[in-house]
């Protein structure tokens, strides 16, 4: 699909934003080595560029995979969930869970509430982005980069129907495709 894409953030403000979160966490995190937990597909890009800013050593780069939007450009309400992980990974450690960006806040949620049962030392939530105007469950970020209207953004990791991931920056589209009618 060819959209007209609108410039949001540029790749100058996310690498800014990236150094800024990583110094948060070095700051946070000086005496320990945490596990950083990346929420796919969305958060690679945002996560490999954080790693590579911080300082503080760590333990382990873990993954889980939770999907909600399909094809759409609004979430369906349904988070599917596979998570490929040793509890052993999690299990009295200090987690830092990544992700692109909090919505309707439900991926988050799940996410914190799966990996909350493998009992970790501690679990922080550092996410790029929050678009707070879309928020159906509550969700506290813990190390946030950027707050965003209501447009739906592709670009840096993040996806309209698999396509535009890899573009450096993040954009709007100029005309907003409908949203599907609910049901
Ligand atoms: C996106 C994004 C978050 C989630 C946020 O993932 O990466 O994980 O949606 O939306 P929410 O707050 O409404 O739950 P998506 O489901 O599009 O999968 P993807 O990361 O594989 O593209």
């Amino acid at each position: 699909m060819n959209q007209e894409l609108v410039p949001l953030i540029s790749r100058q403000e996310i690498a800014k934003t990236v150094a800024r979160l990583a110094r948060e966490l070095d700051q946070d995190y000086r005496d320990r080595t945490p596990v950083v937990l990346g929420v796919l597909k969305g958060s690679f890009v945002f996560m490999s560029d954080l790693i590579r800013q911080m300082q503080t050593p760590i333990r382990t780069v873990e993954f889980i995979r939770l999907s909600s939007y399909g094809s759409s450009t609004v979430s369906s309400g349904e988070v599917t969930m596979s998570i490929h992980l040793s509890p052993d990974a999690i299990a009295q450690q200090d987690v830092i869970l990544v992700e692109d960006i909090v919505d309707t806040g439900r991926s988050t949620s799940r996410a914190i509430a799966a990996l909350s049962a493998y009992q970790p030392a501690s679990l922080k939530l550092c996410s790029l982005l929050d678009k707070p105007d879309r928020r159906r469950i509550p969700v506290t970020i813990d190390y946030l980069g950027l707050t965003i209207p209501d447009r739906f953004i592709v670009g840096y990791g993040i996806d309209f129907d698999e396509q535009y991931r890899q573009l450096g920056g993040i954009y709007a589209f100029a005309n907003e495709p409908a949203p599907p009618i609910a049901s």
